[in-house]
This record gives C-alpha cells, structure tokens and sequence, in this order.
C-alpha cells in the first residue's frame, strides 16, 4: 500500500454513508476508519489520533456539534469537518462558528468532497506542526536541566542551592560556553524570588550611554531619541534577579553607578533626578579573570568586592572528563526529538574521540558537535563520519585550536591534562591494549581501566579494555 495521505475518521449513523465514505476516500488512499456517533468517535480519537473528523451533525447520542465541543479538548488538532442535509444548513453555520473548518452537504458529491477533504488536511498538517513547534520551544525554555556527575559539578549544584535563597549577589566565573548562564538561573529557580522575573543584561554589547540608560531606564527627553519615559532592566527585575553577563565590560563610569545600587537598592533614571527604589538580586558573570581586571586597574575594587560576595566557579569542560558522555546523551536526545529522528547513540570510535578531545569551546562546542551529528546522521547511531573533522583524530587535539591554542603545552597544562592525554594517545596507537599501554606508560592495566573510567567512558562503550586478562 502507497503511503497514507492522512487519517480520516468518518462518523455517521447511517452505514451506508460510512461505507460509501470509507470507499471513496481509501481509493484516494487517505487510510480511514469509522464510528457510528459521537460517543464512539470519541473512543476512537485515542488509538487512531485522525487528522481529520469528518462528521454527520444529526445522529443519536453524542451528535456531530457535542463531539466538535468534546474534539476541541480532546484533540486539539484533529481539523473537523461537518457534514448536513442542504435543508438544515443553519446548524452548520453553527458548527463552524464552534470551530469546524468546513461543511458539506448531503447528498454528497465526491469530487467537492475531496476537494475539501485536501484542504482540510492541508490545515491538519499545519496545525500539527505548529503544535509541534511550540512543544519544542517549550522544552528548550523549560529551566534548563543541568547535566553534572562529576564531583566538581555534584559540589558546585550543591552550593548553588545553598547559596540561592540569600539575597547576596553570586558572581559566577568560568571559561565560555562552561554553563555561567544556566546556572545563574538555577540560582534564581531555587531562590525566594523564583515566581519574580528573571532579567538578563548582555554588557558587554551595549554603547556606554546606552548601557546607562538600558540599566537604569530613561526620562522623556534625555537624550535625542529618547521620546518617553523608558524603565530599565533593574526595574524590570524589581523583586527578581538581574544577570550581568560579561560584566568585566562594564565602562569605569558605569561601574560607579552600579556600586551605588548595589550599596543603596536605588538610582535615577538618566536624564531625571526621581530616585528609584528596587529590590533585585544581582548575578554577575564573567568569563575574565576579573581580579586581574582589577589588577590592571580596568575594574573598580569596591565593586568587585561588592559583586563578588559569593564566587561560583564553573570548571571547564577537560576538567570533568566524566561529564562528557552523560552530556552527549542528554543533548543526543535533545536534538533527536526535535529533529524528528530516532538515535540510539554514538559508536564507540565517536565516543572515543569525543573523551579524548580538549573541548576548549566548552559545553557549547558539545552541544553544536552532537546537534550537527544529529543532523547528519541517517541511520540509528551516530559514526566517525558526523563529527567535526577538528574533532575527529584525538591527535588534533593536541595541536592549536582556535583562539583557546590549546596543545601539549609545557609549562601550560595541567598533570591530570597530561597524564590523560599519555594514556588515550598511547592507547590508540597500540590499538586499544590496556596491557601494551600499561607496559609503554609504566603503570599497571588497572589504572589504565579505572582511568578510562574516570574519563567518563561508560561500562562497554569504548573497546579499549577488550584484553583485560
Ligand atoms: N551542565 C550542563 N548541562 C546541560 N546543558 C549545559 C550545561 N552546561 C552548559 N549547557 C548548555 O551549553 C550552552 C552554553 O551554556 P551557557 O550559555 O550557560 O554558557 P556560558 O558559560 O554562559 O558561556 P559564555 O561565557 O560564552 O556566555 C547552553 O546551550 C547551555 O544550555
Ligand atoms: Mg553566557
């Protein structure tokens, strides 16, 4: 059999109107099936999920404007599309006032029938994808799950919760794309104030002018374009949090307006001298070393003190190895339901490169790796052939990437960063024999093993362990 056009459910209480509808519309190869009323359409709905109703409006029991009233709740996407003795048309005009897409009148003429049976689909499809676009939106805004076995992460999640329900301002630090973000607003989700808004300020992309005003909100008339008055983010954050991204950008001027709020929870608008009183919780993130900032003389000490109550510190990814699996699994399934695809996971040559690789744009550069493998990927598992080629070859690893220049350094890299690089590069090139690597590296096969498993290889995934003897 071709391959559907759609599901019809037709209902009638008159047989042969089911049977002749049935006929029509297989033979157009729309796959159908039929209930006799309302009621038992209803039964249907959960099995067969049609994409179209189409339906009598005059039938014993649940008649056709009961179960367009019942269809709304129960499957909000199905398209309905009534059908009616020319004599009674006004209760069609009812129908689709009650939502029913079309109507067609009895006796039925088969090509106006088809005619509207395709538009109607047309619609189905639509609205299922909408549906399904909506549902997607909702599962990346939904508070960001966060991914962390490793101890590093297990120990920083438990501070966050401990450090959320105060109203000390958190500066939260790492490299890029660690996760500074997501877990600024876990601190706000765990905190007192999670029913108020949650605001983020991008500082580093802003004008200083503008970055006053988009701070600290305007009068009408304090600069040329400023038409109205404009509040600004820490009254739109009034009982909430406010997130300072790239903080260490913030100009000298700036920063001493900003301390005043800190110190005193209130300002004026630019251009206006009404004082402003908030209540907002201040997160600041920054991927600089902002002492040095202050060091160098760029960052007001005060505020640093100021911002720097509670210092939350996100590790970069080459640092919890063991993270990597579980977070390619997360994103893998992330992609995957939203590309529409099914994925079993990565081989283990993939799984390999992917533990033996530096990682230096961090959770992001992960995230991109397996949505862009999710993409390419046709069959159930995703193979060498999806990755990146800078990520594929662990050897590459060890050259210059990208801005980061990560590569064996020395001095410039950690022993653990090392020692991980000595056991997988010595590994792959024995052919993933623990006991040959063992006997090259010195150290004993049970290492290597607990190694790999501390590199977050999970039981199975990566054959380096098969001549465990
Ligand atoms: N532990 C994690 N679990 C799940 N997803 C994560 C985790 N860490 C980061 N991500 C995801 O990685 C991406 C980058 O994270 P985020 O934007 O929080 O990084 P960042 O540290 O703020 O980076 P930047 O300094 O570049 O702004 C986001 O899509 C985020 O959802
Ligand atoms: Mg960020």
């Amino acid at each position: 059999m071709a391959e559907s056009k759609g599901k019809v459910l037709i209902v009638d209480d008159e047989s042969n109107a089911r049977g002749a509808l049935t006929e029509i519309l297989r033979e157009e190869g729309y796959e159908t099936e039929s209930a006799a009323d309302g009621f038992k359409a209803l039964g249907k709905l959960g099995t067969f999920a049609p994409d179209l109703i189409l339906t009598d409006l005059k039938m014993p029991g649940l008649d056709g404007i009961g179960l367009l009233d019942e269809v709304r709740t129960a499957s909000p996407t199905s398209v309905v599309v009534v059908m009616t003795a020319f004599a009674t048309i006004d209760s069609a005009v009812d129908a689709i006032k009650k939502g029913a897409e079309n109507y067609l009148t009895k006796p039925l003429d088969p090509s106006s029938l088809l005619a509207v049976v395709e538009r109607a689909m047309e619609k189905a499809r639509l609205r299922a994808e909408t549906a399904l676009l909506r549902a997607r939106l909702q599962e990346r805004n939904a508070f960001g799950h966060i991914v962390g076995e490793h101890s590093a992460m297990q120990e920083l999640l438990r501070t966050v919760e401990q450090v959320a329900p105060s109203r000390s301002s958190v500066l939260v630090v790492g490299e890029s794309g660690t996760g500074k973000e997501l877990i600024a607003s876990a601190l706000h989700r765990h905190s007192t104030r999670a029913a108020g808004p949650f605001v983020r300020l991008h500082c580093a992309s802003l004008a200083e002018g503008l970055l006053e005003s988009e701070l600290f909100g305007h009068e009408r008339g304090a600069f040329t374009g400023a038409v109205g008055r404009r509040e600004g983010r820490f009254k739109q954050a009034d009982g909430g949090t406010l997130l300072l991204d790239e903080v260490s950008e913030i100009p000298a001027s700036t920063q001493v307006k900003l301390l005043r709020v800190l110190q005193e929870r209130e300002f004026e608008r630019v251009g206006g001298n009404e004082t402003v009183h908030v209540d907002v919780r201040i997160i600041a993130a920054s991927n600089v070393d902002l002492r040095e900032r202050v060091r160098r003389g760029t960052f007001r000490e005060d505020l640093f003190y100021r911002l720097n109550v509670i210092t939350l510190e996100v590790p970069p990814l080459r640092a919890r190895r063991s993270d990597i699996g579980p977070l390619a699994h997360f994103f893998l399934r992330r992609y995957a339901s939203e590309n529409g695809k099914r994925l079993e996971g990565f081989t283990d040559q993939v799984m390999g490169e992917m533990l033996s690789y530096l990682w230096p744009g961090n959770v992001r550069e992960l995230e991109h790796a397996v949505e862009r493998a999710v993409v390419l990927a046709k069959g159930p598992m995703i193979g060498l052939e999806h990755l990146a080629s800078n990520i594929r070859g662990g050897h590459k690893a060890l050259e210059p990437i990208g801005s980061a220049g990560l590569k064996v350094q020395i001095p410039g890299m950690s022993i653990t960063d090392l020692e991980r690089v000595a056991i997988l590069e010595t590994l792959k090139s024995v052919g993933g024999s623990t006991s040959k690597a063992a006997k090259i590296l010195g150290i004993s096969p049970r290492k290597i093993q607990y190694k790999l498993h501390e590199y977050g290889a999970p039981a199975g995934t990566v054959n380096y362990a098969s001549d465990e003897d």
